[in-house]
């Protein structure tokens, strides 16, 4: 398995380009299911989740093809099996974004059970009963999730329990196709739900309120392919941001939304960075000072991100003064946690906020990521601290983070990659 050695201390300071959202290029990828005609998709990531995906959408017999510049044209015309393996959900939960569009188009499907997770239980009862309230047949079994339906889904109106933004794409991929009018409350307002709901209005969907809590989608009888190009990746951005903070350096990243990062930019200035930001760029600087350490609650959006605690955790660890981390939207999200404290980081979990006092320099040892997110805290950990890092189990890391070594090494960051 491949690692990731750092040499710490280096102030990070230079430009970066940010990569296409995964989070929102995996749902576009399973809309493609919902339309016979091909559909081109701009600005993929190049990650490891989204070759899981290409692979997903291969053995169902679709072949996407990837042009000279990277974009996926797929065209599900030669679709002939709607069964996602067990193989590939193990490794990518997100696998479960096919069964609306599968189950709307075909009236068929069948997708592994996703497993429990590094970071919770994570249950996807939310998606089923939705579906199952739109008409559709599921069973839980052997390990799958069999659905079926006669005819067309049914529009319903639907309040959804929590938030669940995955659960809340599926659903909104499935109402497109289906007879009359869904409503979803207590829908997802994350942007990359509104990216989806972009595109998928694209292919002739009519869906309105995309962006607030009450989403409601008129059905279609068919959608047609489009080009869509995919919004730029705000946790991506994120995490740079802090790594810039965290090494007391600037940056400037390029390609990305400020708009979707309102939070973020918020704990970031009460952390003492100057912030600049244009349409699509946006720059921090830290004037060599010492970050200060900031407290946050996660919550859905436009609230502070889960996906961005951890980092905001390893800055919090090397800041001025102490700081609270609560996490409201996953159990158990505080694995690494226990790898900064390995590198002298004063830190303790309390029920699910984490604490933390600031100490003047963490110290490097050999540590383990164990999810996406938290291998990109146990990286700013590592560029913090004082001589080697060694992160074990990376494919973590590639699974969200395009060549992360190489956008750190182009902002000074003494990184490498040494295969297994
Ligand atoms: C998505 C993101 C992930 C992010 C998360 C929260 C993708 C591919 N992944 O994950 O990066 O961390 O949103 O912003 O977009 N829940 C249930 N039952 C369900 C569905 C969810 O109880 O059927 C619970 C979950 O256990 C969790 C909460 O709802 O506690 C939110 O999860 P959800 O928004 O569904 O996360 P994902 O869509 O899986």
């Amino acid at each position: 398995m491949d690692k990731l050695i750092i040499e710490g201390g280096e102030r990070l300071d230079g430009e970066i380009r940010i990569a296409g959202a995964k989070n929102s290029a995996l749902p576009i990828m399973a809309a493609t299911l919902l339309t016979k005609s091909p559909v081109i998709i701009r600005n993929l990531p190049h990650l490891f989740d989204i070759t899981t995906m290409l692979e997903l959408l291969g053995c169902m017999g679709v072949q996407p093809v990837v042009d000279e510049k990277l974009n996926v044209e797929i065209d599900s015309s030669t679709i002939h099996s709607f069964s996602a393996p067990y193989d590939l959900v193990k490794t990518m939960r997100a696998s479960i974004l096919v069964l609306g569009p599968l189950l709307a188009r075909y009236g068929q499907a069948e997708v592994a059970l996703p497993g429990g997770c590094a970071i919770g239980s994570r249950p996807v009862d939310l998606h089923i009963n939705a579906l199952r309230l739109m008409g559709a047949n599921i069973r839980v079994e052997d390990g799958y999730v069999r659905a079926k339906v006669d005819g067309r889904l049914k529009g319903t109106h639907l309040f959804m329990d929590m938030v669940t933004v995955t659960g809340t794409e599926n659903i909104m991929m499935a109402a497109s196709l289906a007879v009359g009018k869904t409503v979803i409350e207590n829908a997802a307002r994350e942007p990359e739900v509104v990216d989806l709901a972009e595109c998928l209005i694209a292919m002739g969907a009519k869906i309105e309120g995309h962006g607030s809590d009450t989403i409601s989608i008129d059905g279609v009888t068919e959608l047609n392919g489009c080009t869509y190009s995919v919004m730029p990746d705000r946790i991506e951005t994120g995490t740079y941001l802090i790594a810039a903070a965290a090494t007391c350096g600037r940056i400037k990243v390029k390609d990305t939304r400020p708009d979707i990062l309102e939070a973020v930019l918020l704990k970031l200035e009460q952390a003492g960075a100057d912030i600049v930001a244009g349409e699509n760029w946006i720059e921090l600087e830290m004037r060599g000072r010492r970050p200060e350490a900031v407290s946050l609650r996660t919550a859905p959006y436009p609230a502070f991100p889960t996906d961005m605690q951890a980092q905001f955790t390893a800055l919090n660890t090397i800041a001025a003064g102490s700081g609270s981390i609560t996490e409201t939207v996953f159990e158990n999200r505080f694995m690494h946690v226990h790898e900064m404290s390995r590198m002298g980081a004063s830190i303790k979990v309390e029920g699910n906020t984490v604490f933390v006092d600031g100490v003047d320099a963490l110290r490097g040892a050999p540590v383990m990521a164990t999810d996406l997110r938290a291998s990109a805290s146990l990286i700013i950990a590592g560029l913090v601290a004082k001589n080697q890092t060694k992160v074990d189990r990376i494919y973590h890391i590639d699974r969200g983070y395009e060549c992360i070594e190489e956008k750190l090494q182009l902002l000074g960051a003494k990184i490498r990659r040494v295969p297994a």
